[in-house]
Formats: C-alpha cells, sequence, structure tokens
C-alpha cells in the first residue's frame, strides 16, 4: 500500500509549511492540516495566513481546494489518513517535576490518544515535534494499549530542521531528511514509504535512516550545536569589546576554516526563536535525568551565555545613557526574533523591552510584521506599571523614532539598512544614540552624520561631537 492520504495534526508554524509543501510536491497526495484551533483554520482557509513565511501564500493558493486542506474535524482527518504527522508544540513544562526544563509532551500525549481512539485502520505515525529522546516509546505505549483489534501502528521520528523566515526554501532544499524507525521488517517498510513521500522532490542521498533514538536525539544535538556557535561568537564579542578587536573579523577568521565553516557565526543581541533555549533546556534536563551532570553542566553553559549577551547588551544601553533611561523615548527597531517572521517567541527584544521598561523608559516599537497586540502580550506578561502608557506601537520606521533619545535594534530587517537616516537623526533629540543589537548599520557613516553608535563585538571609534551638536569631527 503507498500513502494516499496524509493528516497532519498541528497547523502551526511547523506542521502549516511542511504539509503544504508536502501536498504541492505530491499531487496524487491529499494533505488534511487539522488543529484543534477554529481560528487557525479559518485563518489557513483565509487570504491572510496566521504566520508570515516569505512564499508560503504561493504554495498554499497552488494546491488549496485540490490536495490540501485545512479543518478542524481532528477525527475524521485521522481516520482516513495512512499517515499522521504530529507537528504539534512541546513546549518548556511550567510546572512539576522538570518545570522550567523538560518539555511538556501533554499535546503530544493527546494526541495519541486521539488516534487510537478513532484510528480503525493500520497507521503510521509520524513525530514531526521535538521530543525528548525515546518519546516515541511513549507513543508506542499508548497507541498499543489502547489499539483496535486488527489496527496496527508504526512509529517513525522525522524531526524537521526548517528555520523560520527561510521555510519554504529548507523543505523544498534540505540539507537532509532524517527519518528514524524500529528495526523490524514492519519498521523498514514504514520507513521506506515515508522516504517514497520525499523521493518526489528530495534526491535519496539525501534521505538518512537511523534507528528512532538516534534520529530523535540528532534534533536536540543539532540544535544545541547551532545554539553553542552563537554562544561561542557572542561571548568573544564581549572579548572584543574589551580588547579592540573586532567579531566581525575573529568570525571571519575563524570561519575561514574549511573545518569550523563560516555559517552561524554572527554576533548578536543573543538568539531567540521558540526552539533553541526549550531544546537546549530539554537536553540538560535529560541529561541530568541520566545522570550525567557535567554534559548537562556543559550544554547550560551555552543558555547563560544567551541570557548574559542579552543583558549585556541592555546594561550597554542605559549605561551609554547616563545610566538612566528613566522617562527617556527609546526607539526599538524590530521585535521578531529574526528577519521575515512574525514570530517573537523568545525573542531577545522581549528581553531588552522589559530592562529597559524596569530602568523607567518609554518605549516605541516598530516591527514590520509583529502585530501590535503580540507586542502588547508579549510585554504584559511582566509586572510593569502603567504598560498602555509607557509601550508605543509604530507602523514604520519614521514615527517610531520621532522626538526619541536612543535607537535599540533588535532585529536584522532588510527595510532598517535602508532607511533615511539623516531624516531621522535631524527629528530625534540630541544628543542621538543608535545601538546596533545586529550589527546591520553602516556605523561610520552614522557617525558622520551625528549620532553616537555602539554596537555588539566592537569598539565604534569615537567621534567628537561639538556643544551645538552640530557637524561632528573624527577624534
Ligand atoms: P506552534 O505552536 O506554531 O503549532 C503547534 C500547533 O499544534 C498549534 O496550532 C496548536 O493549536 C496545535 N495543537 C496542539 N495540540 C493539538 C491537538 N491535540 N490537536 C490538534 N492540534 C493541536 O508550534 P511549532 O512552532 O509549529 O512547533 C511544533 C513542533 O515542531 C515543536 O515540537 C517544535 O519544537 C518543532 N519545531 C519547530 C520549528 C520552528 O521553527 N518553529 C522548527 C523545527 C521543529
Ligand atoms: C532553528 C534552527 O536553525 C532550525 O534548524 C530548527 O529547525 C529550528 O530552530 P529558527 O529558530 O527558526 O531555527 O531560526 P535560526 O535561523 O536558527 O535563528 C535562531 C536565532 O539565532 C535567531 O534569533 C537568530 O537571529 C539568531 N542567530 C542566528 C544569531 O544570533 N547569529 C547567527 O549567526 C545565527
Amino acid at each position: 500500500m503507498t500513502i494516499k492520504k496524509i493528516c497532519g495534526i498541528g497547523a502551526g508554524y511547523v506542521g502549516g509549511p511542511t504539509c503544504s509543501v508536502i501536498a504541492m510536491m505530491c499531487p496524487d497526495i491529499r494533505v488534511t492540516v487539522v488543529d484543534k484551533s477554529k481560528e487557525k483554520i479559518a485563518q489557513w482557509n483565509s487570504d491572510k495566513l496566521p504566520i508570515y513565511e516569505p512564499g508560503l501564500d504561493v504554495v498554499v493558493e497552488k494546491c488549496r481546494g485540490k490536495n490540501l486542506f485545512f479543518s478542524t474535524d481532528i477525527e475524521a482527518a485521522i481516520k482516513e489518513a495512512d499517515l499522521i504527522f504530529i507537528s504539534v508544540n512541546t513546549p518548556t513544562k511550567t510546572f512539576g517535576i522538570g518545570k522550567g526544563r523538560a518539555a511538556d509532551l501533554k499535546y503530544v500525549e493527546n494526541t495519541a490518544r486521539m488516534i487510537a481512539d478513532v484510528a480503525t485502520s493500520d497507521k503510521i505515525v509520524v513525530e514531526k515535534s521535538t521530543v525528548p529522546v525515546r518519546a516515541a516509546e511513549s507513543i508506542m505505549h499508548i497507541l498499543r494499549a489502547n489499539h483496535k483489534p486488527g489496527v496496527s501502528y508504526q512509529i517513525l521520528s522525522n524531526p524537521e530542521f526548517l528555520a523560520e523566515g527561510t521555510a519554504i526554501d529548507n523543505l523544498m532544499n534540505p540539507d537532509r531528511v532524517l527519518i528514524g524507525g524500529e528495526d523490524s521488517p514492519q519498521g523498514r517498510e514504514a520507513v521506506e514509504k515515508l522516504c517514497k513521500i520525499y523521493e518526489n522532490w528530495i534526491k535519496r542521498d539525501k534521505i538518512f535512516t537511523t534507528n528512532t533514538w538516534s534520529s530523535e536525539l540528532s534534533k536536540l544535538a543539532a540544535n544545541a550545536f547551532l545554539a553553542q556557535r552563537i554562544s561561542s561568537i557572542n561571548s568573544l564579542s564581549a572579548v572584543c569589546e574589551a580588547t579592540g578587536a573586532d567579531v566581525t573579523e575573529v568570525a571571519r577568521a575563524v570561519g575561514l576554516d574549511s573545518r569550523i565553516g563560516s555559517k552561524f557565526l554572527q554576533a548578536s543581541v543573543g538568539f531567540g526563536g521558540s526552539c533553541f533555549q526549550k531544546d537546549l533546556l530539554n537536553l540538560v534536563y535529560i541529561c541530568e535525568c541520566l545522570n550525567l551532570p557535567e554534559v548537562a553542566a556543559y550544554w547550560q553553559q551555552v543558555i547563560d551565555m544567551n541570557e548574559y549577551q542579552k543583558s549585556r547588551f541592555s546594561t550597554k544601553v542605559i549605561e551609554s545613557l547616563f545610566n538612566t533611561v528613566t522617562d527617556k523615548r527609546i526607539t526599538m527597531l524590530g521585535f521578531a526574533f529574526k528577519k521575515n517572521t512574525g514570530d517573537t517567541r523568545e525573542s531577545p527584544a522581549i528581553s531588552v523591552a522589559k530592562n529597559l521598561l524596569d530602568e523607567g523608559a518609554v518605549l516605541h516599537i516598530y516591527d514590520p510584521k509583529v502585530e501590535e497586540s503580540q507586542i502588547i502580550d508579549n510585554l504584559s506578561a511582566f509586572d510593569v506599571d502603567n504598560i498602555k502608557n509607557r509601550v508605543n506601537i509604530y507602523h514604520d520606521a519614521y514615527s517610531a523614532t520621532k522626538n526619541t533619545h536612543a535607537i535599540v535594534l533588535c532585529t536584522e530587517w532588510d527595510e532598517f539598512i535602508e532607511l533615511d537616516y539623516e531624516r531621522i537623526y535631524s527629528e530625534m533629540t540630541k544628543p542621538a544614540y543608535i545601538f546596533d543589537g545586529r550589527k546591520i548599520l553602516d556605523h561610520e557613516k552614522l557617525q558622520k552624520i551625528g549620532f553616537i553608535v555602539q554596537t555588539i563585538g566592537k569598539r565604534v571609534s569615537r567621534i567628537a561631537v561639538s556643544r551645538t551638536w552640530g557637524s561632528p569631527t573624527q577624534m
């Protein structure tokens, strides 16, 4: 039997784009994406998709209503499917054992129970969510303990490696597809069926099959390695600021070694996103449970370094502004955790905003893709007095910067590079500061305009500004 019908449970950042691309590349397969959120499914069925991802709307437009469907009828979709992708969220636990570290598998478990309840035919169940190593065992336990006569299951691990903002390209041209399965004839057959789906557009030599536990652990390991590179370069950015070395030059020199490579060495205000911190915490927790405290401490340091970087940047802003930002108007350019997404989960901008609000600042925030309600929601989670009057959301960079004392750039949106900074400078309170947390701006040019510029991993050479804040002269 080849796979004719797929059900994707979870219509989020992973489930939506992944199933849409499968539908586009496999016109003979009917793909139904389901979610318990009515609102989200309604958005997937509308012109305004629930997530911003470059190129996604074109893919959805091509397939929706043909072989791609979005629905809240989870039971019906499970019943008819030959293969089910589980792409539900696996957040960090907020209570109980493992609070603040372990992955909360309640959504995965609910999904497994629902499959066991409604399935009346054999299913291949694929973990696409990022899970702790050996999670497939728990899923199998639930399915087999509740199975109906004549219904059998195979569980595969097929972690997703896409990055937000480049999801469609990552899905179309992945570095690899990883599939883990049981080492048995039925397990190997299930792996083969999933391989066949991907082979519709991905060369076989990019599809790597392993045992289930290696596949689950490799996903955590890949994210841990990526995050570790960022924390490594960020740690060196502090050394650069203290010594006069330039972290961009150091990253280039180091990355030119072909054994190291140049990617993921961009020093920044810190990494964000829904995955790195969550998956590192999960890895640390697993290591502690396995009685491997040295390994746990090693990976914990990657998270600690990221926290240090975020607070170091906030402190730099406050110290530069004469050690007080109380009642100062500060523009935040960018609120998403990276460019080309509207996602703010674990965005470093949230930490910076909180630190500035704690010091009494008034924030003027602009992000090209983050909804106003999202920003307010994120900041309302903190106990900040009078947040409504102290957080102002703007719909363009020029209004957001008008009459403010400083610009703090937290997301590397391309449009921030192209802004008319002469105009911005002329409308700001003087002295006007820019803190470039992403190292994307032309610092020399900004200084010539009159800005006082600070960035990460480099001492920007000082320019003396005359008392009347007139034309600057190089020191
Ligand atoms: P998300 O929160 O955007 O989406 C998850 C969706 O699952 C939500 O819409 C939620 O309503 C739905 N859901 C939860 N329980 C459900 C149930 N029982 N039935 C139906 N729907 C249910 O999460 P995401 O960012 O798409 O991440 C999903 C998984 O993929 C996580 O394990 C994550 O670690 C992993 N992952 C995420 C990324 C990423 O870039 N976001 C990349 C790789 C892997
Ligand atoms: C990450 C992984 O890259 C992806 O493979 C996995 O499936 C999910 O987690 P994502 O979080 O979407 O993807 O984005 P990513 O591009 O990895 O960036 C994560 C964070 O690190 C962002 O805040 C980004 O700005 C930051 N970053 C990235 C740096 O600070 N420096 C870099 O060199 C690279």
